[in-house]
């Protein structure tokens, strides 16, 4: 079985990786410091796919506890890099917690790669690096604008500290995958996303709101440059988005790469605005969502939505869960979290 290290392996989308790759035959290993999820993630993944995977509560922007973690786990061929801090408005108020957390992570790993012979690395970029693009739908040709915030930022360092470094290592690969907006549960209500405090994010606001732990959803400005008037995400669904990471191991693990860094946009290619991703809720779920327009949210991108032909002919990967679906799941996480029937 080949053995793939997951850091962040506990949060929303590692957790779901790691089952993916669990249910395609890898030997999987966790490691997470906790920091922003639970130990028991493992039990619930172990429930899964009846296969526990290694943990270790390892700080990986901690060199030492790293390194001393993988000296007692060799033969790993490949990482996926999940873990780092990722609220956007937090990384604001504390630019350094963000510098010292993602970007120390991200050299720790890469020097790890060359120290432990790991070949391959996949990493968590995001689609913040294009900013408020000029011409839709983007393609991974469109130009990287700076960033909106010090957590943006760190993705944009990120992805040059990876290039800048397997430029001088060719025995090294590394995909960096951009991801649009990730949502959704497992269709077993087993694990799915556990925001801490008041959801920033538009997902879990919406399925706290019909659980009754919000009052009513803030839909920020109806005065956009959008049919409706409401800002334009593409959605992707949570099991489509691990299976991107598959595809991007196999992809290095095959010798397939044309360069040493490559960079993939993960969408559906569809774009929603909120008020048709409340309404595909309320229809998929029957739950009335109670929701006031309020101004626009400061910082906040107009539109964006994947071309996604790049990731769908080279990697060979294309989101196939209907948007109904992915809302279906992610409110049958919220009920199963709220002890709700
Ligand atoms: P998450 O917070 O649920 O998971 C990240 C995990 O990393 C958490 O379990 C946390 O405890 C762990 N972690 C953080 N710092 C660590 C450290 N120093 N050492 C060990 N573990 C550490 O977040 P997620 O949504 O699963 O995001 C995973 C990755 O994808 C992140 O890099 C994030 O920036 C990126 N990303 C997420 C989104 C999104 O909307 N969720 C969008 C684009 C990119
Ligand atoms: C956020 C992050 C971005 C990250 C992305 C991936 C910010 C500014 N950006 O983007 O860096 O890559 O997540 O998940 O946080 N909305 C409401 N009411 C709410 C919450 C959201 O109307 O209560 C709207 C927003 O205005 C936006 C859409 O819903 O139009 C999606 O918002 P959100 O889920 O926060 O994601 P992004 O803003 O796309």
């Amino acid at each position: 079985m080949k053995k793939i290290l997951v850091t962040g392996g506990t949060g929303f989308i590692g957790s779901h990786t790691t089952v993916e790759l669990q249910q395609k035959g890898y030997e999987v290993i966790i490691l997470d410091n906790l920091s922003n999820s639970q130990e028991d993630v493992i039990d619930n993944i172990t429930k899964i796919t009846g296969v526990r995977p290694t943990f270790g509560k390892i700080d990986v922007a901690d060199r030492t506890q790293l390194f001393d973690f993988l000296a007692k786990h060799q033969g790993i061929e490949s990482i996926i890099h999940f873990a780092a801090s990722k609220a956007v408005g937090e990384s604001v108020k504390e630019p350094l917690k963000y510098y010292r957390n993602n970007v120390n992570g991200v050299i720790n790993i890469l020097e790890a790669m060359k120290e432990f012979g790991i070949s391959n690395l996949v990493f968590s970029s995001s689609c913040t690096v294009y900013g408020q693009p000029e011409v839709l739908p983007v393609t991974e040709q469109s130009p990287i604008q700076p960033a909106l915030s010090p957590y943006g930022n760190t993705k944009q360092i990120n992805e040059e500290i990876i290039r800048d470094f397997i430029k001088v290592n060719p025995e090294l690969h590394a995909i960096c995958l951009r991801y649009f907006n990730p949502v959704g549960a497992h269709p077993s209500s087993l694990i799915g996303e556990l925001p801490l405090g008041v959801p920033a994010n538009l997902i879990p606001f919406i399925t706290q709101t019909a659980a009754g732990i919000r009052e009513c959803l803030s839909i920020f400005g109806n005065d956009y440059d959008t049919p409706d008037g409401t800002c334009i995400r593409d959605y992707i669904d949570i099991v489509d988005l691990a299976n991107a990471h598959i595809a991007a191991i196999n992809r290095m693990e095959q010798g397939k790469q044309k360069t040493g860094v490559e960079f993939f946009n993960i969408g559906t290619g569809n774009g929603l605005s909120v008020l048709e991703l409340v309404k595909t809720f309320e229809e998929a779920t029957g739950q009335k969502l109670n929701y006031k327009i309020v101004g626009r949210r400061e910082g906040d991108i107009e539109k964006v939505w994947a071309d996604t032909s790049v990731a769908n002919n080279e990697l060979g990967w294309k989101a196939v869960v209907p948007i109904s679906q992915t809302m279906l799941n992610a409110w049958n996480w919220q009920k199963k979290i709220s002890n709700i029937k």
